[in-house]
């Protein structure tokens, strides 16, 4: 209903993880170079972790997405609150290779020979899971016992791991030390900072249609971040019903009292200072990725390099 006066094509501020109105921040941008360093890598098992609300979901469809654009074979589990015989049954499911079979051993040959067949043809394989801090500590174990299935060449299966910080609580358990040492990535996702959330407003009201006039004031993005300290989901949810209200009042741009109402509306707390900045997740990596990705320009063309080993790998 506001679209027309805001100037704007579609919705701007919807919460489904949408690709389209996908913002990388540096630190997702980062994020999803190292996932897809290790997974082209084939180095086994990799974590992503974050907040509720941070952008866990959006990036994975992101990863998704340039996986399937590559042929490479992908199950998608999200969500992973079942025993290890139904995820077994259903990760074979999303790899097209589900069908009767006769208990946990038969699906297990079955899923190794079809990754061997795959591993012959040069092509990787992975596995995502999402909500992985929901998951039963026998899952986890299990999803290690995939890590096994390996030859010469290196793991057969990727798997990502990716879940809210209690993940990282299990993760640290004293009997979960075997899955944390195969762990060779940890990539977290943070809130915005205040510049980040200007850049992700920007982004989204830009791929809605807008044509650059303000549809916020600067004083309003501010108390946007302040409200939502940062996090993509509550951003999303202030600004809508900021749209919304903005409308029924004729108000443009968006005024600094039109944001507060609606987080007072939604009780939201009123923190004072804007949400802090992330350090860069290149800071928590080795020696080996911090320099690539220092350099915006170089860790581009890390990522262009890597589909081009792809390609190579999978003419
Ligand atoms: N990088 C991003 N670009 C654009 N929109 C984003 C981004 N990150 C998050 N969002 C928006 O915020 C919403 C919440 O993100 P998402 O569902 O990915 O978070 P999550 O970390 O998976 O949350 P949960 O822990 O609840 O599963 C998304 O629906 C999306 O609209
Ligand atoms: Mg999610």
């Amino acid at each position: 209903m506001y679209k027309a006066f805001y100037g704007l094509r579609e919705h701007p501020f919807n919460i489904s993880p949408d690709p389209r109105f996908l913002h990388l921040t540096r630190r997702a941008h980062d994020a999803l170079a190292c996932l897809f360093y290790s997974l082209s890598r084939r180095r086994g098992f990799v974590l992503l972790s974050g907040e509720v609300g941070t952008g866990k979901t959006t990036l994975l469809n992101c990863l998704l997405l340039e996986l399937r654009k590559r042929n490479i074979p992908c199950a998608f589990v999200v969500n992973p609150r079942l025993d290890p015989i139904e995820f077994l049954e259903l990760t074979l499911s999303e790899f097209g290779i589900g069908g009767p079979s006769r208990g946990k051993g038969q699906m297990l040959q079955r899923l190794h020979h079809w990754l061997q067949d795959r591993q012959a043809a040069g092509r990787t394989v992975v596995l995502i899971v999402d909500e992985a801090h929901t998951m039963s500590l026998d899952l986890l174990e299990e999803i290690r016992l995939l890590t096994n299935l390996e030859n010469s060449a290196g793991k057969l299966l990727q798997i990502v791991l990716s879940g809210q910080p209690e993940i990282e609580d299990k993760l640290n358990l004293p009997q979960m030390r075997q899955v944390k040492q195969r762990i060779v990535l940890h990539a977290r996702l943070q809130p915005l900072s205040l510049e980040e959330t200007e850049g992700y407003i920007r982004t989204r009201l830009k791929r809605a249609g807008a044509n650059g006039q303000g549809v916020f004031s600067p004083e309003a993005v501010r108390a946007i971040n302040r409200y939502s300290q940062g996090i993509p989901r509550l951003i999303n949810l202030i600004c809508e019903n900021a749209l919304i209200s903005g409308f029924a009042a004729h108000r443009r741009p968006i005024s600094v009292e039109l944001v507060e109402e609606v987080a007072q509306d939604f009780q939201f707390d009123a923190p004072t200072a804007p949400s802090p900045s992330a350090p860069p997740l290149a800071s928590e990596l080795p020696a080996s990725l911090q320099r690539i990705l220092s350099d915006p320009k170089l860790s581009t063309a890390f990522l262009n390099f890597l589909q081009l080993v792809e390609q190579a790998h999978n003419p």
